[in-house]
């Protein structure tokens, strides 16, 4: 199923079409041993990946796929449990690589993993076909990051601006608010299509973010795939590659697509049932090596290319403050930009609780004009400074006057802060956040050139237009005379 890798575009069509038209279900094999999810089978060549059907008796037969081998048997993991399989009972190959049914008509729809709508509407007519475990766009058919995405979300756009086809990460805890972030930037972006992959959530977790986050707004132009925690790792694993299979299908298209795969730990995982299965040696955490070669493959799969675009956020879960937990540590490498979810900032109802000063997007500097970078120094410059004087501020021990940097970095708290809240419901659009960014900038930069003895300049309330609700511009010199006179 790798032939494809090497011939052209067109070639690839064919080949792929006539190896789903291969008679494979001649292949059989028998059923010899059990080890958890995984059935040993004898006599049985199938490749790694290729899909096969184990004939159980009473229960009916259950699909699984070929995860690898051992002294002369195939190793199979299967979708179900393995209940009712029974010593020598038949497998079948059915195909040699899973294929989805795409086209237009996945839009505003829930699938599973394989392509099976959940959501009780009807089929509808889907006439294209995609294999769920493409391989990545070759290097040199990626033009470079060039036009700015618009996520919808005023912190990311400002001082995070996000490019088409880049990859970034989401890294949070749990409860810090990764699907309401997700799922304002699927009622907001100005994407053309958004592909959200949820992977490893309960199924409570899944029907709030489909009532609650992406609402009737956020799926019209969405298609959601669902792999629950209870599904098999199989399953939660195919998920990821289905929901990217689908993005893949809209970027041929020519379209600007989005794509949001929650969780990428979770999608790890489920690699890590799948190779302890098969026999791979535990790592750090019990994690097997091939771990580490999936995430690659899966996140390469996003991108740009000259039809169209994959830009793609993946959520990465991090509990305390765990530097050496592999699947962050790995992601980090892998991606063109980080987004960290504080719950510090979440426990003070700062949402969304997006932590500037320890994220970074790297190809922002290729595509926002001079002066938004030069507006988004200033703003990062003052929550810097602010962040390492935030103890003395707090105990009242800094007196005002002391540092200009120190002082308009006071001054502006509030204005800055609005700025980066946002309320659930509402999103100004890409260009007008960028605008507001620079006039709060420039009110910065004033404010450090006058010498330390002017009076307090009053504060423009620009930054709180960004939202509807955006009140809390405060006259935040007082803050400053505040802290002064603690400090007395
Ligand atoms: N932008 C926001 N505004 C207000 N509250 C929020 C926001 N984002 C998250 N929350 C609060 O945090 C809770 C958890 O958010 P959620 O997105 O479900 O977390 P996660 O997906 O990270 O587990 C929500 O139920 C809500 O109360
Ligand atoms: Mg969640």
């Amino acid at each position: 199923m790798e032939a494809g890798r090497f011939v052209g575009k067109g070639m690839e069509a064919t080949l792929f079409d006539n190896l789903n038209h291969t008679p494979t279900a001649s292949l059989t094999g028998t059923v010899s041993e059990t080890i958890g999810m995984t059935v040993v089978v004898a006599d049985f060549p199938a490749p790694v990946g290729a899909v096969v059907r184990v004939e159980r008796e009473a229960e009916g037969p259950c699909e699984g796929e070929v995860v690898g081998f051992r002294d002369g048997r195939t190793l199979v993991y299967l979708q179900s449990a393995t209940a009712g399989v029974r010593r020598g009972n038949k497998v079948r190959m059915v195909r040699a690589g899973r294929v989805l049914k795409v086209g237009e008509g996945l839009l505003g729809r829930v699938l599973d993993a394989h392509g099976t709508f959940i959501d009780g509407r009807p089929q509808p007519l889907l006439t294209g076909r995609a294999r769920i475990d493409r391989q990545p766009p070759p290097a040199t058919e990626r033009p470079r990051i060039r036009e700015p995405l618009s996520t919808g979300v005023h912190a990311i756009d400002s001082l995070l601006t996000c490019g088409r086809g880049q990859r970034l990460g989401i890294f949070a805890g749990s409860g810090v608010g990764k699907s309401v972030l997700l799922g304002m930037m699927t009622r907001n972006t100005n994407a053309d299509v958004i592909v959200t992959g949820l992977i490893g959530e309960r199924g409570r977790e899944v029907n709030e973010f489909l009532d609650r986050d992406l609402g009737v707004e956020g799926m019209k132009r969405s298609v959601v795939v669902v792999a629950t925690s209870n599904e098999s790792a199989l399953t939660r694993l195919q998920a990821a590659s289905t929901a990217t299979a689908i993005a893949e299908y809209f970027r041929d298209q020519g379209k600007q697509v989005l794509l949001l795969m929650d969780s990428v730990t979770r999608f790890a995982m489920a690699q890590r049932e799948i190779g302890l299965a098969a026999g791979e040696p535990p790592t750090t955490r019990g994690y097997p090596p091939s771990m580490y070669a999936l995430l690659p493959r899966l996140v390469e799969r996003a991108g740009q290319t000259s039809q169209g675009s994959i830009t793609a956020f993946y959520t990465v879960l991090v509990e305390g403050d765990d530097e050496n937990e592999p699947v962050a540590d790995t992601m980090r490498g892998l991606l063109d930009g980080h987004v960290w979810l504080s719950r510090k900032l979440a426990t003070r109802g700062h949402y969304p609780a997006i932590d500037i000063l320890s994220s970074i997007s790297r190809v922002m500097k290729d595509i926002t004009s001079p002066q938004h970078q030069a507006a988004a120094q200033t703003i990062r410059k003052l929550l810097s400074v602010y962040a390492e004087h935030e103890d003395l501020l707090s105990i009242g021990a800094y007196r005002r006057g002391s540092n200009r940097t120190v002082d308009v970095a006071v001054e502006m708290r509030d204005a800055i802060e609005t700025l980066l809240r946002q309320p659930i419901d509402s999103a100004a659009p890409y260009e007008k956040v960028v605008e507001l960014l620079i006039a709060l900038a420039e009110q910065c930069q004033v404010r450090l050139a006058a010498p330390a003895t002017s009076p307090a300049i009053p504060i423009q309330g620009a930054a709180g237009a960004a939202t509807t609700s955006g009140g809390a511009t405060q006259p935040s010199a007082a803050n400053g005379t505040r802290v002064a006179q603690a400090a007395r």
